[in-house]
């Protein structure tokens, strides 16, 4: 029993040394002391022997109990502290690290220039109006003294959603939803996505911005509109800038008209930017017609108005010499950082 003994103690050493988990430790210990393990079996027998010889070889099993309990708490000891530090070396931080750059973004050219235009209305005291890009075709259409006939009616050109709603094509039926949510006097701009049916090219895209602007006031005539679009563009473009108004036609303004400006890139005297003419045209404008304000019950005795429309996209291509509207949506950063 005594070699019984020394083996398992032997053993229980050779295995320790090769345990590398609390796991595999723990299993040794239940292998040898749980309630079925070897050494407790020897303890368990010893009741058969004689008085002296239990006396004798208690004191040994005694005593290797103690050996290998103290073998199994320096295992586990060790395993702990391995833990300890392998947890440590995961959670280490090197503060000297230099850290991941937070690179700021930059405003879209389409979004400095809308809020370019923006700042020069609300200068003037304009607020900012908002419509829903999902339009009513009464409101992008009808409401606007659009002819039933009108070819921008067409499918062809204009993105149906039912019978009855589309994406609007223009963000003139914001004008309608003043008009008809407040009553005069209004002096808002809107600025907005719009849509239409067009092939991609240098120059179109089926979605595109305006900002729109409607004022209605008790004796507003056609030189409010013309002084205030005049001191817009040159608040924009350059205080020497000459504009000119062209008589046009828009169903829901009479009169109507397109205003140009000399060229703020060759001064008038015609070239590239203007294609050698000395003038760029930048808007539609005109006097709203007595039919849109009737929509809102307007008093048309009493009041008047004027409206104005203008390209977003097409601004900010004459202002900063871009020829291709594609590159405003492809977002390139080479592009867009240029505009910081
Ligand atoms: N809605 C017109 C367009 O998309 C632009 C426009 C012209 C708006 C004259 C106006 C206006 O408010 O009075 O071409």
């Amino acid at each position: 029993m005594q070699s019984q003994l020394t083996k398992i103690l032997q053993e229980v050493k050779e295995q320790l040394q090769k345990a590398s988990t609390i796991v595999e430790t723990e299993d040794i210990r239940v292998k040898i002391l749980g309630k079925k393990g070897q050494l407790t079996e020897i303890l368990r027998s010893m009741g058969k022997l004689s008085a002296d010889e239990r006396k004798e070889l208690g004191l040994a099993a005694n005593q290797a109990r103690a050996d290998i309990e103290n073998l199994l708490d320096e295992k586990f000891a060790m395993l702990k502290e391995a833990a300890r530090e392998g947890k440590f070396r995961l959670e280490k931080i090197d503060v000297t690290e230099p850290g991941i750059p937070h690179v700021l973004g930059v405003r879209h050219p389409i979004t400095i220039t809308i809020d370019e235009i923006s700042k020069v209305f609300m200068s003037m005291g304009y607020s900012i109006a908002e419509g829903p890009e999902v339009e009513t075709v009464f409101n992008n259409f009808d409401a606007l003294n659009s002819p039933p006939n009108h070819p921008s009616r067409d499918y062809t050109d204009t993105f149906y959603m039912t019978e009855n709603t589309l994406l609007r094509c223009h963000t003139s039926p914001v004008q309608v939803r003043a008009i008809k949510k407040q009553r005069p006097p209004i002096k808002i701009i809107s600025p907005g996505r719009c849509f239409r049916r067009d092939d991609i090219d240098a120059t179109h895209s089926p979605m595109f911005h305006q900002v729109e602007g409607l004022l209605l006031d008790e004796g507003v005539t056609m030189a409010d509109l013309k002084g205030t679009l005049d001191s817009f563009a040159k608040q924009l473009f350059g205080s020497s800038l000459k504009t000119k108004f062209r008589p046009h036609y828009f169903p829901f303004t009479e009169p109507s008209a397109e205003m140009d400006v000399s060229c703020f890139k060759c001064g008038g005297k015609g070239c590239r930017v203007c294609k050698g003419s000395g003038w760029i045209e930048i808007l539609g404008c005109g006097m709203v017609h007595p039919n849109v304000l009737k929509i809102g019950e307007v008093d048309t005795e009493k009041y008047t108005g004027f409206a104005f429309g203008m390209g977003v996209e097409r601004i900010a291509m004459l202002k900063y010499e871009i020829d291709d509207i594609r590159l405003f949506y492809e977002n390139d950063m080479r592009f867009i950082n240029q505009f910081k």
